[in-house]
């Protein structure tokens, strides 16, 4: 029996979901693979460890595995309504993923420039399977942005990276989600921090939650870099950013502002963990059932910072932003572990190997 899907549903996309609340109207046409609507789930461990409620919103959760398919549903209806033929988007790897998909779906032609050597092979995977027009730079990521700026600029293509304010208007919609299922927004609010576009769109989300009356409060926003590629951080660019975390291996974010923006008007603050660190929070996630790629656990390694400064309040409400799949890198979780062990296909040699007889 078909049954019709109620307009609150998570289940109808972000862009039928906060219809009211994005740049569309009833002409757009609507290009989406029901994205949003990801779980918030309680970490049991963390809570215990920090002596706080800890939220994670699994953004690995959407259709291409991370939460670049909030912005991108918007991002690329409004480039078919406004009569765009194609778009390009230079990536570390989610945004080049989630571009190719969603244009794909939309019939648009996708050209997408990446860092040479430095995308994880599951988003490499997932440009190539959607058929974008890959081509490697012999660059970092700045590099790369500068250059579809100025393709955008210059030519008749719609650049789709966070620069375009379309994509910030749908990630704003996961601070949404959060609200509704806490009921109010968190006292801190814990994210990695790359480009800088979702800090300012999670900020963005908060303020017009509170300003809808959805929750009397506002979070402190805590934003987490890699040391490596710390630019907010130093206060400076940087040239030749490095990070395990190949993600936000970012030298000089496009939303610095809106970054500093979010830390200084919450009473939080941009910093910063170290890869050892991260490895660690990503490994501590995965023990838990949760698998994230190393850049999502960056927040985790930095709330465990701010425990350890005094910032996370006894009993306080703490959600952190997972925002990408683990299975985006197969590669770092296999070079991590043991090589499966070759046994004979029989129960008492497998029971002995597992020294559970
Ligand atoms: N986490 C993951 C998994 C990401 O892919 C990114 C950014 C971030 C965090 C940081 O988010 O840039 O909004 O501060 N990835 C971009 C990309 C740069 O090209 O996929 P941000």
């Amino acid at each position: 029996m078909r049954t019709e899907i109620p307009a609150d549903s998570p289940r109808l996309g972000i862009i039928r979901r906060y219809f009211d609340r994005l740049p569309v109207s009833e002409s757009t046409p609507i290009v989406t693979l029901h994205e949003g609507g990801t779980p918030l789930i309680r970490s049991a461990r963390l809570s215990e460890e920090v002596d706080a409620e800890v939220w994670l919103k699994y953004e690995g959760l959407n259709p291409t595995g991370s939460f670049k398919d909030r912005g991108m549903t918007v991002a690329i209806s409004k480039a078919l309504e406004d009569g765009s033929r194609a778009v390009v988007c230079a990536s570390t790897g989610n945004t080049s993923a989630s571009a190719a998909a969603y244009a794909g779906r939309a019939g648009l032609v996708c050209a997408v420039l990446i860092p040479r050597g430095n995308v994880a092979l599951g988003k490499l995977s997932q440009a190539l399977a959607h058929d974008a027009r890959v081509l490697e730079i012999d660059g970092n990521f700045d590099v790369a942005l500068n250059l579809t700026k100025e393709m955008a600029t210059a030519y008749p293509i719609t650049l789709v990276n966070s620069v375009n304010p379309h994509r910030i208007e749908g990630q704003k919609t996961g601070a949404f989600e959060v609200v509704e299922d806490l009921g109010r927004a968190p006292d801190l609010h814990v994210m990695p921090v790359g480009n800088a576009g979702n800090i300012t769109a999670y900020w963005r989300g908060y303020r017009e939650a509170q300003q809808a009356g959805w929750s009397g409060t506002l979070p402190k926003m805590y934003g987490f870099q890699a040391a490596g590629a710390n630019p907010i951080v130093r206060g400076e660019a940087m040239s030749d950013p490095r990070t395990v975390a190949t993600a936000i291996r970012i030298g000089n974010p496009a939303s610095w502002s809106g970054a500093s923006e979010a830390a200084d008007s919450s009473g939080g603050a941009i910093g910063s963990v170290r890869d050892k660190e991260i490895v660690e929070a990503y490994r501590n996630l995965a023990a838990e059932g949760i698998f994230v790629e190393l850049a999502s656990a960056a927040g985790v390694a930095g709330l465990r910072q701010l425990k350890e400064r005094g910032l996370v309040p006894p009993g306080a409400t703490v959600t952190c932003v997972l925002t990408g799949h683990g299975l985006k890198d197969p590669d770092w979780a296999i070079a991590g572990a043991a090589r499966p062990k070759l046994v004979p296909a029989e129960v008492r040699p497998i029971l002995q190997e597992l020294e559970l007889a």
